[in-house]
């Protein structure tokens, strides 16, 4: 070939840079397109957990199948499950029945006793000194021209998002969100956000700083998990990252708008209300525009599996996960001694379970000194938060002397008491004298 028309080829080619649908995220953005950054969190640990980072691992497949870089994607999760041994494929990890493994090549950016609240938010704020020294100290290098993506998938409660020892205020992640704005660290961002009472973290966020939000449910209902596997005894993911996820692998995303992406997950996810957040304008941007829009070469014609949908009708609701699987595990067994075990092991669960009630409501009867009134403040999930400061001053004494959030995911099943006892105007340190007094046996873990 002729030397000439090997460079007119070339010129070509770099001048379609930004017009192809083959393009790479990080080769195309040279002008004002900008460049694409991810930060995916799974905030939990422990196998009744497979799922949460099954979902946040699936995620960077995709971005990674998209052409986004790894120095573009910070990952934050226990990373607990790959070579746990209750895994029979270890160092896999599977969003779906038979699916593919979505752990190889995930960053192990931070893990363990790295997945905090505190580095989360650095990471937000691209503290690259506050994070010297931890993990893989990669922190969001976004600028004004970017567009992010962040995926955050745990257990979370009325304005909490679960991590594995602490928990996740949503004030303190809304600020940080303004923050970044301020600080012109985006041109644009969305957020998915899978957790119970999901809709709670994202009540406060403004209509104004470019944020767009998909919450797997309102602010009062739980989310739901998804895929039992009956080999490995745990569920595979959960409905709404399932959807949104699978919906992404099929679709071509280049075309595909976050609104139509929106409407069909809602409209697939029949176990909770997906909702929208903050600046919804933006959802007539490109689904690509946040999750990469490399090799993707046209719209997957595979049939959607609508009436026999195994995610759908294998869903159960959060919270009812760890009685499900003991309850699986009792009938799989045979053997009378095992199956002894799991009866047992399902009977403290419940036991367990009642003590974290049976506390929240000493407590409420402490604060308001009327049974009935005490009584109403557990049931009661109308309320939305307004008294912050009261509530944020009670959950943290609450998860700090009664039970910790992260090792007792159960314990956000009663938060709502205490945004109750808030909003009908008793006071945080009426709450505080009463947890004082009412738990008084150190530290508990293990309550799922
Ligand atoms: C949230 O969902 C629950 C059902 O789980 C429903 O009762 C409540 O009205 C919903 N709230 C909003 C604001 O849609
Ligand atoms: C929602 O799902 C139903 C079937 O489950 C379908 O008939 C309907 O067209 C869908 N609506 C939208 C907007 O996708
Ligand atoms: C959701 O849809 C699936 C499949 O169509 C069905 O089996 C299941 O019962 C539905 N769940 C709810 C809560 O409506
Ligand atoms: C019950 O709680 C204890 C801690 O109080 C924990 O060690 C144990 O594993 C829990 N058992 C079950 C079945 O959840």
């Amino acid at each position: 070939m002729d030397v000439r028309l090997v460079c007119v080829v070339a010129a070509v080619v770099a001048l379609c840079g930004g017009c192809g649908e083959t393009a790479v995220v990080g080769a195309r953005d040279q002008e004002d397109e900008g460049q694409l950054w991810a930060v995916l969190v799974a905030g939990s640990t422990g196998w009744f957990n497979y799922r949460h980072q099954a979902d946040v691992c699936h995620a960077y497949q995709i971005l990674r199948q998209h052409g986004v870089p790894d120095d573009h994607i910070i990952v934050m999760m226990m990373d607990d499950i790959v070579n746990s041994l209750m895994n029979p494929k270890p160092g896999k990890l599977m969003n779906r029945p038979d699916g593919p493994d979505v752990y190889q090549g995930v960053p192990k950016d931070y893990t363990g006793d790295d997945v905090t609240p505190e580095n989360f938010l650095k990471v937000l704020a691209g503290d690259t000194e506050g994070l010297m020294g931890v993990g893989s100290g990669k922190v969001l290098g976004s600028g004004p021209n970017d567009r992010v993506f962040i995926n955050l998938v745990d257990h979370g409660g009325p304005g909490i998002f679960g991590f594995p020892k602490t928990f996740l205020h949503a004030r303190a992640f809304v600020s940080a969100l303004t923050k970044m704005h301020r600080n012109k660290q985006y041109k644009e961002m969305t957020i998915y956000l899978e957790s119970c009472n999901s809709g709670s973290m994202f009540k406060t966020l403004p209509n104004d700083i470019e944020v767009y939000g998909v919450s797997a449910s309102n602010a009062t209902q739980t989310s739901s998990a998804c895929y039992w596997e009956e080999k490995m005894q745990t569920f595979l993911g959960d409905v709404f990252s399932v959807k949104w996820m699978e919906d992404t692998d099929r679709e071509n995303v280049g075309q595909e708008t976050l609104e139509t992406q929106f409407f069909l997950v809602r409209n697939e996810t029949n176990t909770s209300i997906v909702t929208q957040w903050g600046q919804k304008s933006l959802d007539d941007l490109k689904v690509g525009d946040f999750l990469g829009d490399g090799n993707v070469v046209g719209g997957n014609t595979e049939p959607m599996e609508r009436f026999d949908d195994a995610c759908l009708k294998s869903a159960v609701s959060s919270v009812d996960v760890p009685v499900k699987i003991l309850e699986h595990l009792v009938q799989a067994t045979v053997a009378q001694p095992e199956q002894y075990y799991w009866l047992q092991q399902l009977h403290h669960l419940h036991l367990n379970r009642s003590l974290v009630t049976q506390r929240m409501l000493d407590i409420t009867r402490a604060v308001t000194k009327d049974e009935m009134v005490a009584q109403n403040m557990i049931k009661d999930q109308h309320h939305h938060i307004n008294h912050h400061h009261c509530f944020e001053r009670s959950t943290d004494t609450f998860n700090r002397i009664c039970f910790n959030f992260g090792m007792n995911p159960y314990a956000l099943t009663v938060v709502n008491a205490i945004v109750n006892l808030c909003e009908h105007g008793y006071t945080a340190d009426e709450f505080i004298t009463a947890a004082t007094t009412v738990c008084r046996d150190g530290t508990i873990t293990g309550i799922n």
